[in-house]
Formats: C-alpha cells, structure tokens, sequence
C-alpha cells in the first residue's frame, strides 16, 4: 500500500492544515487500513503542531523534523504521541526548519517517510504556503498529492502553477507521485460556485480530480484546533464533520483505491519493461 499524502497549495490559508488534521483523525476512524496515522508538520509555522500537541503557545518541540531532516536524530527519534488522537503520532515542526527552505536538500524526507512507513498505515504531510524546499520535499516523499482550494478568481492561478510543480516533480523526482485531488475548501454556504471559476478549474484539471464534495465555512472546524481536537471528537453532528466524514467515506477512500490500481499495474508495466524507470 502507498499511503503517503501531502498536502500543498503554495496559496496561504486554503484549509491545507485544517484538512490535514481532519483527514488524519478521519483515516483512523473511516479507513479499513490499520488505524495508526503520522503526521509530519514541514510548516514551520507548526500551525498542525500546536493542535496535535495541545500547546498553542510555549516552548517548540525539543526535538522535530528539523533535527531529523539534518540527521541529528534517527526518524523514530523526532517522532512524539499526541493529545490529538491515541492513533496519531506526530513528527513535529520547529521554527528552525525554517533554515531548511534555504538548501538544496530535495530528496531527505523521502528517505525518513521510507524509515517509516511500515510502522504507519497513513502518512500525512502538512506544507508551508510555499512552492520551496519544504514543500518539493513532501512532494518528493509522497504517493499522493492532495490540494485543497478555496474557490475564487485570485485561487486560480495558483492551481495552475502547483500544477506545474506536481508535473516537474513527476517527471525528474518521483514519477510515482499522484494526484488525489483537489478539495474545494471554506466556501461560503449560501452562495453558489461562480460558473466562471469553476469552468476554470475545469480547465486545469479533469472532473474526476476534483472532488464533490465541498467543504463549507464552518464555525466548528475552526474552533476545534483550539481544543486541540478533530471536527469529529469536538462535535461528530456538526456539518464540519458531517463533510469531512463524507468526503473520507464516499470519495477520498474509493478514489485511492482507484489510484492505487492504477499504480500496481503502472509498476507491473516498468517490471515488464513496458515504461522506464527514473535512476
Ligand atoms: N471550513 C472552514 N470553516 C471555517 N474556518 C476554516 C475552515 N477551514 C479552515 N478554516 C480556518 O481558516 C484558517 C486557515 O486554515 P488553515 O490553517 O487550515 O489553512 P492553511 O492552508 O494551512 O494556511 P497556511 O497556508 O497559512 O498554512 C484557520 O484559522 C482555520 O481554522
Ligand atoms: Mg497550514
């Protein structure tokens, strides 16, 4: 099974954190894989940090990704249980990764995620808003990429650029990268999708890359980090929870599931020598 995710958009504040923290606790609860989640936080802002580890203020994590990624301490070392979800291990972010994003190291969380994805039955990558280091990396360690999005004119552009990224990274690093999706996040619920917006997301990416299922703005999603729980433990009734759980259910899962046949029979091509492989 390849059950890396990251999740990226270079766009600030497009629900990114929010959906990765939700997934996660949603994977655990939804998925027939075994429960346990990782996530690794590579913002340095460690938005997914603070919630998972109860702390909104205070000292950041003695040790971190940031100390992995520079080979201070072994990946099991870095990683830390949360107050978040008994089934979700955090590898946790400090400010210092920020010093990261100015090498030219793309290829050293690939190697972590691999140390570490026996023990896990989901990987989740949370990235800066940022198309840098941080972000190539969890590009280059990942099975999956998943873009959540809001919905508007300025949001556009952006998608077409990530767009290009995911190609790049396909073609030169990791040509088993996947797209998952692309999650239309904190829509304002009693307005319809602008046609014209949606006609251009239609023109990046095929239908079956965007998801259905939308995820409204919703007062509970952001007040649940702040008690450092998911949208299903702080209120499992609200519509929150009611879309990220149908979202997982109905469309994340069977989607991966497609991929992932699409992959088996992608690397029984390269073992016939039908396709290439990268060095
Ligand atoms: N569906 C939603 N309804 C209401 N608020 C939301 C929703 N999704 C996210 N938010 C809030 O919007 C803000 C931005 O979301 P989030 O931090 O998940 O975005 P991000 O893409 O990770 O941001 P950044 O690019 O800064 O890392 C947060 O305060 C979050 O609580
Ligand atoms: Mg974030």
């Amino acid at each position: 099974m390849s059950n890396v995710i990251a999740v990226v958009n270079h766009k600030g504040g497009t629900g990114k954190t929010t959906t990765a923290i939700n997934l996660a606790a949603g994977l655990t609860r939804y998925s027939d894989v075994t429960s346990s989640c990782l996530l690794i936080d590579m913002d340095p802002h460690g938005c997914a940090t603070s919630t998972l580890l109860g702390k909104l203020d205070g000292e950041p994590p003695a040790r971190s990704v940031f100390d992995v990624l520079r080979r201070a301490i072994t990946p099991q070392d870095g990683i830390t249980s949360t107050i978040y979800d008994e089934n979700i291990d955090i590898l946790p972010a400090n400010p210092s990764l920020e010093s990261m994003a100015k090498t030219q190291i793309h290829d050293r969380l690939s190697k972590v995620v691999a140390s570490l994805s026996t023990s896990y039955g989901w990987i989740i990558i949370d990235t800066p808003p940022d198309l840098g280091v941080l972000t190539q990396n969890a590009l280059v360690a990942a099975d999956y990429a998943l873009i959540p999005t809001q919905c508007n004119g300025l949001a556009v552009p952006a998608l077409r650029q990530m767009m290009t990224v995911i190609e790049r990274i396909q073609e030169r690093q990791n040509m088993w990268l996947q797209l998952l999706g692309v999650l239309i996040t904190m829509k304002d619920g009693r307005t319809p999708l602008q046609k014209n917006v949606r006609k251009e997301l239609g023109n990046i990416f095929p239908a079956q890359d965007i998801f259905k299922t939308i995820i409204t703005t919703n007062i509970k999603i952001e007040e649940a980090p702040a008690n450092f729980q998911s949208i299903y433990a702080y209120d499992s009734g609200c519509l929150g929870a009611s879309l990220y759980r149908d979202w997982i259910k109905k469309e994340f899962l069977k989607k991966h599931q497609k991929l992932e046949k699409k992959k088996v029979e992608r690397r029984e091509a390269v073992e016939a020598g039908a396709i290439e492989e990268e060095e």
